[in-house]
């Protein structure tokens, strides 16, 4: 018989085990859902009495408000809450490995690991074991083979993959309303008995239709393959971009007519600076390490090529700020909207704003910088780590922190759009423009603001997908 889940265990209180497990929270009343991180100022956060929250989600804030202190408990006591569960969920981080084989390709699997372990060694009773984390494909096996070998007699193991496919910034809407939800397992009895055992939990909400099971090697790899072809979306309507510019057609309008096709879609046809985010580059190269390993070079190098162009597509935006303003930025001052990697997260990872900014600051400008969400010390923390061998003091001498766009672009000679916020829409461009140096340029990376507007009020507008205002 299946077993009823009624404590559920969450090792990893981040972007995906924070939000996912309070809404399995929300959405089962009946489950005790403790969710547990090492990192104490994380649980701290998730703990604060004014909702202070550790990440910035639309919506997560009345989640959590709703069902912490109900059933939905925060804590740094990660054996309790293995001990306790009979269903845990694996949501630790897996960054592309530093150093090492696999360098700059694989997923580091030792925050699984050690997680493993720790499950190990803790149960006192069987438990279901659900790979959240994104790994790469077969990593449940080695899941297994270490709970095996470390775990007490009377103690069984059912391990289940369940990809988490929300995205930042619409996390909370993806959770109430998956387009599905994915439950992976062996085809033993036991591994279809524990599937529905999760598949129970969710059915509390997602309609069964929308519950897909499928083999663990395939709900492993499904989650590489979604977010490649994603990805892959992105890099071919900025290449398409390209051409854009070089020809005088317009992106957006190219977009529009390709997507009424049926077969393509509307959806993630827009150009930008490029994607960025903890995922999408992780994810890819860690397909690509994998196709490397099992020697198919050629299926290796086609996804390889989606990475190399996002990378183009940034250094491209960048080069065309410099070839703007007269070819050279040195001593003028940028004003750059956006940090965080898109609108309605605080998550800056792999944002192409760093990757813009520095080129910039290569180039010796000012750059001022404001985002609404991003802390300055995250900012600060990622523009080292993008340059580890200029001081911070050199840096902070180049670079401003910013507290409204206003601010931000005052005595600028540019201004750099780099995430679509929508309070960027909101600005105004008539007081901005009075405060900019002139002639006073806007670089639109997202395709966000309205360009003839703008043009009408005197700046010098260049968006992303079209020719140049200067050269046209
Ligand atoms: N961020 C996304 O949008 C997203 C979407 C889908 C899937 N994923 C995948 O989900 C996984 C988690 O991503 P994230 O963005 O939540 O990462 P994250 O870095 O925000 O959170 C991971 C958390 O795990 C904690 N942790 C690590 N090892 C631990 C251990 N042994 N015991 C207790 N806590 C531990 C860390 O302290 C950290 O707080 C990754 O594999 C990622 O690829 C992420």
């Amino acid at each position: 018989m299946p077993v009823k889940v009624s404590k559920i265990c969450c090792i990893g209180a981040g972007y995906v085990g924070g939000p996912t497990c309070a809404v399995i929270a929300l959405k089962c009343p009946h489950i005790t859902v403790t969710i547990v991180d090492l990192n104490q100022s994380r649980v701290d956060a998730w703990n604060s009495p004014d909702f202070a929250l550790p990440i910035y989600e639309p919506g997560l804030v009345d989640v959590v408000r709703q069902a912490r202190g109900r059933n939905l408990f925060f804590s740094t006591d990660v054996d309790k809450g293995i001990e306790e569960a009979d269903l845990i969920f694996v949501s630790v981080n897996t960054p592309t490995k530093k150093s090492g084989v696999g360098a700059g390709f694989a997923a580091d699997l030792n925050y699984v690991e050690l997680a493993t372990r720790r499950i190990a060694t803790v149960a006192n009773s069987s438990k279901i074991v659900v790979e959240k984390s994104t790994v790469p494909c077969r990593t449940a096996e080695s899941m297994r083979t270490i709970l095996e070998a470390n775990s007490k007699p009377n103690c069984r193991f059912d391990i289940l993959s369940n990809p988490e496919f929300l995205a930042e910034g619409t996390a909370i809407t993806d959770l109430f309303k998956p387009d599905r939800v994915l439950i992976g397992s062996l085809e033993t009895r036991e591994g279809v008995e524990a599937c529905q055992s999760l598949a129970e939990v969710y059915a509390n909400w997602v309609p069964q239709d929308r519950i897909l099971t499928v083999g663990l090697w395939s709900s492993e790899l499904s989650k590489l393959a979604a977010n490649a072809m994603l990805a892959q979306r992105i890099s071919s309507i900025n290449a398409l971009s390209a051409i854009c510019e070089a020809t005088g057609a317009n992106i957006d309008e190219v977009a529009h007519a390709i997507g009424y096709d049926s077969r393509i879609g509307p959806k993630f046809l827009k150009a930008s600076v490029g994607f960025g985010g903890s995922c999408f580059q992780k994810d890819i190269l860690n397909l690509v390490y994998l196709s490397e390993s099992l020697h198919l070079p050629e299926v290796a190098a086609y996804w390889r090529q989606v990475v190399e162009m996002n990378e183009y597509q940034k250094r491209r935006f960048s080069k065309r700020v410099v070839d703007t303003l007269f070819n050279t930025i040195t001593g003028k001052r940028i004003a750059v909207l956006g940090f965080a990697f898109k609108a309605d997260t605080g998550d800056t990872r792999e944002s192409a704003a760093i990757t813009l900014i520095k080129d910039f600051q290569s180039e010796r400008a000012f750059v001022n910088i404001y985002d609404p969400q991003v802390e300055e010390e995250q900012i600060w923390n990622d523009l080292s780590e993008a340059s580890p061998l200029i001081p911070i003091e050199s840096i902070k001498k180049q670079v401003t922190i910013c507290h409204s766009a206003i601010e931000a672009c005052k005595n600028a000679e540019a201004v750099v759009i780099a995430t679509e916020w929508k309070e960027f829409l909101e600005i105004d461009w008539e007081e901005v423009y009075k405060g900019m140096n002139k002639p006073a340029f806007v670089f639109d990376g997202r395709l966000l603001v309205d360009a003839e507007k703008l043009t009408k009020i005197g700046f010098k507008v260049t968006t992303i997908g079209r020719p140049s205002a200067v050269a046209a």
